[in-house]
């Protein structure tokens, strides 16, 4: 038996601390041990097809951008191929909506030959609009990854003598999925600026030149918002008054707390 995958995009992390969280809750709930494959598609994207056994789980966790999978997460995603190997499907958002993302990677996953066996959707901190969301995922976010994790190990069949669940997993969203918007925001750096080119490094649209990393292209710039995260310095973000007017704006309009939701195969 190859690795189970535990694979996810996370530009400032709350991507990565839910798949984490939930690597380890199904770990906990299995009667064999996992073994995580683990693959970060900012940092270390397979070049080549990844080819996932069918009786290992493969966990797959993206933040929603605009309402849809980043696109940087479609392309990493269509090199994952499997014959049948279970798979959860997990999206991460900022309190305002998932729209069409669950139900995008639901169906990429099921193309790529996966069985997505549970699906689900976690709140975390707005990395746009860190106002909204602050600090989640919370105590209570991470007890509801733990409660799904115990939902879903049975059907992707990590429980003695429960075999994998026949059905899949059904979400909401529409198809066609509704146009992926650009935000038209980008990070700036400030003076403190060391030009040590993390930034430019981890980009995943190549927005920031190497040789001058406090510029960036606000055309290519999908504001992911890794290099902030990056930046040694914390000298990277958005700026400007309609930035400030955006996040008020966005902030009465999403300050409701949403609560995670989960779906299950039924068979
Ligand atoms: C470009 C961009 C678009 C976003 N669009 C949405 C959205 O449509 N709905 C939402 O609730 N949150 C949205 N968010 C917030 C992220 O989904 C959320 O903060 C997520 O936790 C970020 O994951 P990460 O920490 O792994 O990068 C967006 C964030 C970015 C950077």
């Amino acid at each position: 038996m190859a690795g189970d995958v535990l694979a996810y995009l996370s530009p400032s992390g709350t991507t990565r601390a839910v798949a984490r969280a939930l690597s380890s809750d199904l770990g906990a709930c299995a009667s064999r041990t996992l073994e995580w494959d683990e693959h970060d598609l900012l940092r270390d994207s397979p070049t080549q097809e990844v080819e996932v056994s069918a009786d290992v789980v493969a966990l797959f966790a993206v933040p929603v951008f605009a309402g849809r999978v980043p696109a940087p997460a479609m392309d990493a995603l269509r090199r994952f191929r499997s014959d049948g190997a279970a798979a959860v499907a997990v999206v991460v958002y900022g309190n305002r909506a998932y729209d069409d993302a669950l139900i995008e990677l639901a169906d990429v996953l099921a193309e790529q030959g996966f069985h997505v066996v549970a699906a689900a959707a976690f709140v975390a901190q707005h990395s746009i609009f860190p106002a909204v969301a602050h600090g989640r995922p919370d105590e209570a976010d991470l007890a509801a990854v733990e409660a799904f994790a115990h939902a879903a190990a049975p059907l992707a069949g990590l429980v003695d003598g429960t075999p994998m669940a026949k059905g899949t997993a059904e979400v909401p969203g529409g198809r066609p999925y509704q146009d992926p918007k650009a935000v038209p925001l980008s990070p700036v750096a400030s003076s403190g600026c060391i030009s040590c080119g993390a930034c430019a490094s981890i980009c995943p649209v190549g927005a920031i030149p190497m040789d001058e990393p406090w510029k960036t292209d606000a055309d290519a710039c999908i504001a992911c918002t890794a290099c902030i995260a990056v930046c040694p310095k914390g000298v990277r973000g958005f700026a400007g008054l309609p930035y400030k007017a955006a996040a008020v704006g966005f902030a009465k309009l999403n300050s409701g707390r949403k609560e995670p939701e989960t779906f299950l195969a039924t068979e």
